[in-house]
């Protein structure tokens, strides 16, 4: 994960040597790709109809036409969702921080700043008219708070917590992909009758929970075994 926003600094008492201290840095570039893949797919699928800036085009169904700004500040959550689900890929790619560090600080500056936090503030913004605002409420300020806590924490160079909290940022992030699976890919081999609307709202509720759960908890196995190799050796 992330090693720090910061880097330009020599390492402190506080400031282990992440990156050497881990094995495994190749199985970590190649995970690095698969995420990078995934998160392509997601923005070939999601992003070309909100560059047309048409309206009629957004994919949900509860634009609301009568408050001007509902669709504007749609089209900024996922033009700044695109901005952070690039950069998060490029902050966990091992082989970047290491060769590039300038290149980590810089993407990660544009990660919290262009990507994570405009997009997690539209989010909650947009969120009275969504049609999964409880789950998406939980995932929007936990991920703000996670990214700010990123942030501090690397700037205060407490490189540890710093890492600790861009893994749950990065969940956060690509938790949003996991949803789109679910009600494009598995739901429909179920023959899901997504016409009823009690059972489209259950859909689009779980949905938004589905995805960070999972993560977060990966997230947190990833941390946990990260941590004892690192003991062990
Ligand atoms: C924790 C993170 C996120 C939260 C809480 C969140 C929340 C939301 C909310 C509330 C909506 C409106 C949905 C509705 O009205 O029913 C939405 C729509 C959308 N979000 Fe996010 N979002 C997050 C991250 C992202 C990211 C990283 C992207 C990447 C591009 C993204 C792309 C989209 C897209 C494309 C839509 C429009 C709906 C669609 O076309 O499928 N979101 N999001």
């Amino acid at each position: 994960m992330s090693q720090t926003l910061n880097t330009s600094e020599p390492a402190g008492p506080e400031s282990p040597d992440i990156e050497s201290a881990q094995p495994n840095s190749r199985r970590r570039n190649i995970w690095t790709l698969v995420f990078s893949l995934i998160a392509l797919w997601f923005i070939n699928h999601s992003l070309p109809v909100y560059l047309s800036l048409d309206p009629n085009q957004a994919r949900i169904p509860h634009l609301r036409r009568d408050i001007p700004w509902h669709y504007p500040l749609l089209v900024a959550h996922v033009f700044s969702g695109t901005v952070a689900l690039v950069t998060v890929c490029l902050q966990v790619w091992p082989w970047l921080r290491r060769n590039h560090p300038a290149v980590h600080r810089w993407s990660g500056r544009i990660y919290v700043f262009a990507g994570a936090l405009p997009s997690g503030l539209l989010a909650l913004a947009i969120m009275p008219f969504s049609a999964g605002p409880a789950g998406n409420t939980v995932a929007a300020v936990a991920w703000l708070a996670t990214t700010v806590a990123g942030l501090r924490t690397a700037r205060q160079r407490r490189y540890r917590e710093h890492r600790r909290w861009m893994a749950y940022s990065f969940a956060l992030t690509m938790q949003i992909i996991w949803g789109r699976v679910l009600l494009i890919y598995v739901l429909p081999l179920f023959e899901y009758n997504f016409a009823d609307p009690a059972k489209l709202n259950l859909a689009l509720e779980t949905a938004t929970w589905i995805g960070f759960v999972i993560n977060l908890l990966l997230a947190q196995w990833w941390l946990e075994r990260t941590a004892r190799d690192t003991t062990r050796r």
